[in-house]
């Protein structure tokens, strides 16, 4: 068929309203319907090609593997993106803390903390010990008190608390309020990376592709405070495998802290453990709001759990 007959027939189809649509849907709708048959018709798609296909979109809906698939197709480093675009043509100020994707398993409601927290519950004894602090600041430096930094990651196995079952409530997952000086600290295990369901849709794609479906170990943060826009950030931890190969394309300049590495024992004693532990000091800098920008925190479904 050539593009004008399958326009025609995408038009056909379009054309059926008994009542007023939403006209945006319906543009983006038919847009995408047209896309899809042009796909079908270039790489001449076979019916049982296109069943597949749907029993596919089936299984990631029913796995509840469909957010899990869009960061690995780059949607959600795409987006950002474009939410960067919109707030430098805005005018909002450089120097904040670069935004990279949310992911999928975030959870509200984690306990609140004042200035510092303990996220982990303690059972993990064979991991290192993370000791984490930095500021909340403006973009030009100054500390903002009362900022709240939620922060989450994944335990020694790449899981994540209420995702995986097996974990404690809230397993390192805080919400922590900074202090006068703007500080926050918190103490963790070092998180391992990340791979997707090794049984699941997305990765069987991913494998189709000749791609991995792993990421570098990482923590996710939300960055908030009145006045202020907010961060949806992660740090990468430095030295992983995955680093500048993250299969969701989250890793980003600026969002790549060191690390230092302490084993000896009177630096334990001091710190009153009782092994290896790290250290990360990280500050995020927050521009202030404008109106008539979008939104940076992202209206989407969230786990959500009452503390
Ligand atoms: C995915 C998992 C993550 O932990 C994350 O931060 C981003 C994406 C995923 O499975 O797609
Ligand atoms: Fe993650």
């Amino acid at each position: 068929m050539n593009k004008e007959q399958i326009s025609q027939i995408a038009s056909r189809f379009s054309s059926t309203q008994i009542k007023p649509a939403n006209t945006r849907v319906k543009a983006i709708v038919d847009r995408v319907v047209l896309d899809l048959f042009n796909v079908i018709d270039d790489f001449d798609v076979t019916p049982e090609e296109f069943w597949t296909a749907v029993d596919f979109l089936g299984e990631l809906g029913r796995s509840h593997e469909v957010a899990l698939l869009t960061p690995g197709l780059g949607f959600d480093h795409f987006l950002d993106l474009r939410l960067d675009e919109k707030e430098r043509a805005a005018g909002i100020a450089a120097g904040g803390t670069p935004r990279t994707i949310e992911g999928p398993l975030y959870v509200a409601g984690a306990p609140v903390c004042q200035g510092e927290a303990r996220l982990d519950d303690g059972t993990d004894d064979k991991s290192e010990i993370l000791f984490m602090d930095g500021r909340v600041t403006d973009t030009q430096g100054k500390p903002i008190a009362g900022a709240l930094v939620e922060v989450w990651h994944a335990n020694a196995r790449g899981n994540y608390s209420y995702f995986d079952q097996t974990q404690s409530p809230f397993n390192l997952r805080r919400s922590i309020v900074t202090d006068k000086e703007g500080r926050y600290r918190f103490r963790s295990i070092v998180p391992c990376g990340y791979g997707c369901p090794p049984e699941g849709p997305t990765q069987r794609l991913l494998d189709l592709l000749g791609r991995h479906g792993q990421r570098p170990a990482h923590i996710h943060f939300f960055v908030s405070a009145p006045g202020y826009r907010q961060l949806t950030t992660q740090i990468n931890l430095p030295g992983d495998k995955y680093l500048n190969d993250d299969f969701a394309f989250a890793t980003r300049e600026g969002l790549v802290p060191e690390m230092e590495h302490h084993v000896d024992g009177a630096a334990l004693r001091k710190k009153g453990v009782d092994r290896r532990f790290a250290t990360i000091t990280f500050d995020f800098a927050l521009p202030k709001s404008i109106a008539g920008v979008p939104n940076s925190l992202i209206a989407r479904t969230r786990a959500a759990v009452a503390a």
